[in-house]
């Protein structure tokens, strides 16, 4: 009865040939994943990218916390080929009638910027994917960092993973790939370190803090929910008594749920998920013949917005939806006022709708009092197959270590990227396409349902978009926080 969760993109792993991998990535990049439900009510099935944006490179530096002297700058060792390497196959019709392929938007986007080894002076010549941090320029603070530079780093010290698996009551059966019998646990002791500094030491209490009287609220796919679940694990951790936090309504996380309120009563904050796959406004039309179709109007808000308005902290994401079926083909779908168009290109469709959001976020958010994020897109790891054809990430042990296969930059990116530059209010982007890219190692493969009770998984289905958790999405959560403690805290 477990739902598999989301496909895919799928993006294949040509680790030889740098030639190659771009040419699989401008394939795979669209190759997405289709519904695996048909209700709208279940949890996305992701696919592809979730397009995770970059900021506008003449964002806001960060300020940096002086690096440990103990801490050399991490490098993930490359050069070595990291054994995926089908070459992608053309992208088909998928099972559910859904097509991927996709519009080619694909060859602009392609960004090969390589990932050279780092010289010392790196860390100082960054953005750092914060908004709103103008002021500690103003400041004299001008150490910088690019959080999202940087590489995995075994752990040593045993700190992580930061709950132990099995400990937390929030993660979804799908994401609780220990319990599920994963066997290997090397995946749970990598921690993110940037190139140019070292992220502030994950200090729960600390965060609840920071939270004091506040709302925090993800908005977004089953990928936001996946961090969601993890963000829930990691502030836990900071609470002595565990049952000082609740569900107000009493609700279990499920994914047939859209909308979660926990509450940490001894900090009167809130940790909300609200679902909203395209961020803009489902609905329907009735078609001559008096059926019922879906609808998305791409210069609406989503009517959840209504819920949105009501946080201070806000973490939004949306891409994996886009490459469905009926979204894909954009047949009599994507609306606009009262036209529904009978044929709409998706890219274009994602930039309208984008808009639209950063359109609500300026003229809702207020710098200062609000404080947002855009996630960007998270990486898929499929070989051999797509999410919903035999494509596996089952047995990967390790991160990619490899750069080829991580100088690709989803095209929806670019977006969002424009989008947020664009925009009045400091959106900062939460950049984890590239950190994401390197664990391979990191998805449910096959331990999305119980193994050891002997569950079956399609031998063709596999996770390779979402994340095991304990995992890497705490690694984004972990970069929230730093984003809280490097910003000026009395400005926000
Ligand atoms: C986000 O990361 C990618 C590398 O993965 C980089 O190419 C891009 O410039 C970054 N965007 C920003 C705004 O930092
Ligand atoms: C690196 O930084 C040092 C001191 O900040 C400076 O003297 C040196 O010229 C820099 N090297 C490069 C290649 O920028
Ligand atoms: C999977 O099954 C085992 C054995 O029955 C059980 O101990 C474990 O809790 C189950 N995992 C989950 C996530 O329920
Ligand atoms: C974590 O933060 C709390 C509250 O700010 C502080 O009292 C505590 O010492 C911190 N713990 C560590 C290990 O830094
Ligand atoms: C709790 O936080 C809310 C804002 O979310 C605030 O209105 C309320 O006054 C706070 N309550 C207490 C007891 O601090």
């Amino acid at each position: 009865m477990m739902a598999p969760p989301a496909a895919s993109l799928q993006h294949r792993i040509a680790e030889k040939n740098p030639r190659a991998a771009s040419f699989c990535v401008l394939f795979s990049l669209f190759l997405l994943g289709v519904l695996f439900f048909s209700k709208r009510s279940l949890e996305p099935t992701v696919s592809v990218f979730t397009s995770r944006l970059p900021l506008p490179s003449n964002t806001p530096v960060l300020h940096l916390l002086p690096p440990p002297a103990s801490v050399p700058p991490v490098q993930i060792q490359r050069g070595r080929t990291g054994g995926l390497g089908s070459p992608p196959e053309s992208p088909r019709e998928a099972r559910a009638g859904t097509l991927l392929p996709p519009p080619l938007e694909a060859s602009d986007s392609l960004e090969t910027s390589v990932a050279e080894p780092q010289t010392p002076n790196r860390s100082e010549s960054f953005h750092g994917g914060v908004g709103g941090t103008e002021r500690l320029r103003e400041q004299g603070l001008e150490e910088k960092c690019d959080l999202y530079d940087g590489g995995w780093e075994e752990d040593r010290e045993g700190r992580y993973p930061l709950y132990r698996a099995g400990s937390c009551p929030y993660v979804d059966d799908a994401y609780a790939c220990q319990e599920n019998g994963r066997p290997d646990t090397g995946y749970l002791k990598w921690r993110w370190k940037p190139y140019g500094c070292d992220l502030p030491r994950f200090n729960a209490t600390d965060f609840l803090e920071r939270l004091r009287g506040k709302r925090l609220m993800l908005v977004g796919d089953s990928m936001n929910r996946n961090q969601f679940e993890s963000m829930l694990c990691l502030l836990r951790e900071g609470l002595p008594d565990k049952s000082k936090m609740y569900e107000t309504r009493g609700y279990k996380i499920t994914k047939g749920r859209g909308y979660f309120i926990f509450k940490f009563v001894d900090y009167n904050c809130t940790i909300e998920f609200c679902r909203s796959h395209f961020l803009v406004r489902e609905g329907t039309h009735l078609t001559s013949q008096g059926t019922s179709r879906p609808t998305l109007s791409i210069d609406r808000i989503d009517k959840s917005s209504s819920r949105w308005k009501h946080a201070d902290i806000l973490i939004f994401n949306t891409g994996h939806w886009w490459t469905h079926g009926k979204t894909s083909r954009g047949k009599d779908y994507y609306q606009e006022g009262d036209v529904i168009y009978p044929k709409f290109d998706a890219v274009e469709a994602y930039k309208r709708a984008m808009r639209t959001w950063g359109k609500w976020i300026d003229e809702h958010m207020i710098p200062g009092k609000n404080l947002i994020f855009y996630c960007g897109y998270s990486t898929a790891h499929f070989r051999g197959g797509d999410w919903d054809s035999g494509g596996t990430c089952k047995g990967e042990l390790e991160p990619i270590t490899n750069s080829a296969f991580l100088d690709t930059y989803p095209p929806k990116m670019k977006i969002v990227e424009e989008v947020i530059r664009d925009m009045h209010f400091p959106v900062i982007l939460l950049n984890v396409s590239r950190l994401t890219n390197f664990r391979k190692d990191g998805h449910p493969s096959v331990y999305m349902v119980n193994q050891t009770e002997g569950r079956k998984v399609s031998r063709r289905k596999q996770d390779c978009s979402h994340w095991c958790l304990p995992g890497v999405p705490d690694a984004w959560n972990e970069l929230i926080y730093a984003t809280l403690v490097l910003q000026d805290p009395l400005a926000w």
